[in-house]
This record gives structure tokens, sequence and C-alpha cells, in this order.
């Protein structure tokens, strides 16, 4: 049986990079994002260039019920899968009176029900094979939630404290579960509220090259959280020695938007 990483929100972004960069380290992928049109463009550039297999699975993870899905969908074709990424999620800006609820909903049910979904019932494949390793991805607001932001950090935050619990259960079955943190990163992410952002012009976008980087090593040879960046490090660390209503003013001044 041949074996793969699985690799979600591998269309854009940090996924598409970890994908491209796991696939020249010679590892087969399943793809899973909604775009079919690009994961069908990558699995014919991937495995021509790299020689790999590559699979895709076009799935809407914003629907709950698709994770298990999914899940089946791998087990069907008899692929094992020997890693995964929960790559998959996005973010929303602006005042939480104002915001979309359905929008946060499905944020919701992508950043964190998916996430819990496939994690239990990979998770639950890797402990009878006492090896597998999967890779949460999490972010900077994990340790410090932004306002405007209110939903997302609190999946994020979620997505850490979900990942860092699991992997301490999870020390002697064979099955390591790592996180990985990044700060603001260069992809079709950010909306353009968040581009106005203070924080987005004081602490610049980390290119996704690098950030998929330090996942993959992460993913591959990695224990516990990565923060990427020595900035975000530093930033993520500043809660513990800075009072929380200070804290906060900081947090609230960085994600508003920039006067001119
Ligand atoms: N960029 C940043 O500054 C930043 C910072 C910290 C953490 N992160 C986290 O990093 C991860 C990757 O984000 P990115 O920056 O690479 O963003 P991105 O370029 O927008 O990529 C997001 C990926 O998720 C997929 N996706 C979105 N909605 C989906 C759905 N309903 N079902 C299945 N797949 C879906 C997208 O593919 P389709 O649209 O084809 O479905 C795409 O492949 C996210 O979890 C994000 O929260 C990003």
């Amino acid at each position: 049986m041949k074996s793969y990483i699985l690799i979600t929100g591998a269309s854009s972004g940090i996924g598409y990079q970890m994908a491209e960069q796991l696939a020249a380290k010679k590892f087969n992928l399943i793809l899973v994002a909604r775009s079919g049109d690009v994961l069908k463009r990558m699995k014919v550039e991937l495995s021509s260039i790299y020689g790999v297999d590559v699979q895709f699975i076009t799935m809407d993870l914003s629907v709950p019920e698709n994770a298990k899905k999914l899940f089946d969908i791998v087990k069907s074709q008899s692929l094992l899968v020997t890693h995964l990424v929960n790559n998959a999620g996005f973010g929303d800006y602006g005042s939480f009176l104002e915001t979309s609820m359905e929008n946060e909903v499905d944020m919701i049910n992508l950043n964190v029900s998916s996430l819990v979904i496939l994690t239990k019932l990979f998770a639950q494949d890797m402990a009878l094979r006492k090896s597998g390793r999967i890779m949460n991805v999490a972010s900077i607001l994990s340790f410090l939630p932004f306002p405007y932001y209110s939903v997302y950090s609190a999946t994020k935050t979620f997505v850490i404290a979900f990942s860092e619990t699991l992997a301490a259960e999870l020390e002697d079955t064979g099955v390591v579960v790592t996180t990985l943190c990044p700060g603001t990163v260069e992809t079709p992410f950010h909306t353009d509220g968040m581009r106005k952002t203070n924080a987005m012009s004081t602490n610049k976008p980390m290119p996704a090259k690098d950030v998929a980087a330090a996942g993959v090593n992460l993913l591959l040879h990695g224990k516990g959280k990565k923060v990427v960046g020595f900035n975000n490090w530093f930033i993520s660390n500043l809660p513990r020695i800075t009072p929380s209503s200070i804290m906060m003013t900081i947090k609230k001044n960085l994600a508003s938007q920039r006067k001119s």
C-alpha cells in the first residue's frame, strides 16, 4: 500500500507551497480543497516534475459532514495516510456587530470542527499502526487574540489548545501532533480590510515559501509548536510580561486600520 501525506487547503498559499516542497522530497500527496481545477493542475505538474503519486479530492470542509466523507474516500481508495496536515482555514476582519454570521459559522466549521473530525479519524488509524504525524495550522493570534478578528482568533486559540493537549495525550501511542503558528504570511488569506491594518504595515508578511519550509520541517521531524520567525516568537510571548489591559490596548491599536 502506498503511503501519502494529506494536506487540506493545498490549492493556495502555505498549503500549496508545502505540497510543492514535500513533492520535491519525494512524498506522495493527497491534496484537498474546493478548487478542483487548481488541484488537478497541481497533480499533473507535481507528479511529472517530481515523479511522485499525487491524488486530489475536491471537498468543501466548511460542511463538517464532508470531513468524515473525505476520510471515507481515502479509506475506500486504500490510500495510507502517514501524515495529516490540517491547514485549510480562513479568517475575517471587522466589527463583530457587522460581520456575516453565516461566514463565521462556516469559519468555525472549517477551522475547528473539520479539523477535529479529521484529527480524530486519522489519529485513531495512526494509533492502531503505532505511527503517524499530524500538524495543525494555528496562528500567532492563538497567543494574542485580536479585536476585529474575534471569531478567527478564537478558532486559532482552539487549535493550539486542542493540539497541545492532544500531543500530550498521544505521547506514547506513536502519533505525534504538532502545531504550526505563522504570523502574517503573504497569501490570498488577507481581505482588503486586513491589509489596511497597522499590524500589516508594522509586521511585514513573511513569504509563504519560508513559512511552508518551517511547516515541512515541523511536520516531518518536529515536536510541539513552532512560531515562525523571531519577531513573531517575540510578539507571541508579549502577553506573558504585559498586563492584559495594556495588551488589549496595544492589540486594538494594531488591529485598527491606518488613518491615511
Ligand atoms: N496568511 C496568514 O497571514 C496566516 C497567518 C496565520 C495563520 N494562517 C493560517 O494558515 C492556513 C493557510 O492559510 P493561507 O494563508 O495559506 O491562506 P490561503 O492562501 O487563502 O489558503 C487557504 C486554503 O484553504 C482552502 N480552503 C478555504 N476554505 C475551504 C473550505 N471551505 N474547504 C476546503 N478548503 C478550503 C483554500 O482552498 P479553496 O479556496 O480552493 O477551497 C486554500 O487552499 C489557514 O489555516 C490560516 O488560518 C494564515
